[in-house]
């Protein structure tokens, strides 16, 4: 059974992953108004993901016997000026996840919770993954952006991008 407080917490972080999926659907919908669609679908697939984590909360807190508590989320930004701009939001946003994530290890180990320690290690590793992703999309975009078809390059790269639930699990 998970105890009050890690319950909370849980249920903290189900509703900052599912705000990681309204900012990065944010971001698709900023890039579908530029007519960037590749890069529109990459947003979208990384979207799939986030909502993919929190369920991974949402159904550890049933198994252990906890109860969901679904909040507001957050009002996402709505423009940015450029996808440079866009990148290294997505960055600083995954370095702040990865700051929670430590938040929530702290605490389990804090309360001897070892169960809720293991189910965070994943998280823990995907979060080295999200920011070295972050990292080199944000490099990418950053040398597109120095010539002149740079960006509509990655962008058909981008296109291609599809969302795998085994990447998430
Ligand atoms: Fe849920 Fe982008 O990590």
């Amino acid at each position: 059974m998970v105890s009050q407080i890690m319950e909370k917490e849980l249920n903290k972080q189900l509703n900052a992953e599912m705000y990681s999926g309204y900012l990065y659907l944010a971001m698709a919908a900023y890039f579908e108004d530029t007519d960037l669609g590749g890069f529109a679908n990459w947003m979208r697939v990384q979207a799939q993901e986030e909502l993919s984590h929190s369920m991974r909360f949402y159904d550890y807190i049933i198994r252990r016997g906890g109860r969901v508590s679904l909040d507001a989320i957050e009002k996402p930004k709505f423009k940015w000026d450029s996808p440079i701009d866009v990148f290294k939001q997505v960055l600083s946003h995954e370095i702040t996840v990865s700051g929670l994530i430590n938040n929530l290890v702290d605490l389990a180990i804090e309360e001897k919770d070892h169960a809720t320690n293991n189910f965070l290690q994943w998280f823990v590793e995907e979060q080295v993954e999200e920011e070295e992703s972050a990292t080199a999309v944000l490099n990418k975009v950053t040398l597109a952006s120095e010539s002149s078809n740079g960006i509509l390059l990655v962008d058909s790269e981008f296109a291609s991008r599809v969302f795998s639930p085994d990447s998430s699990e």
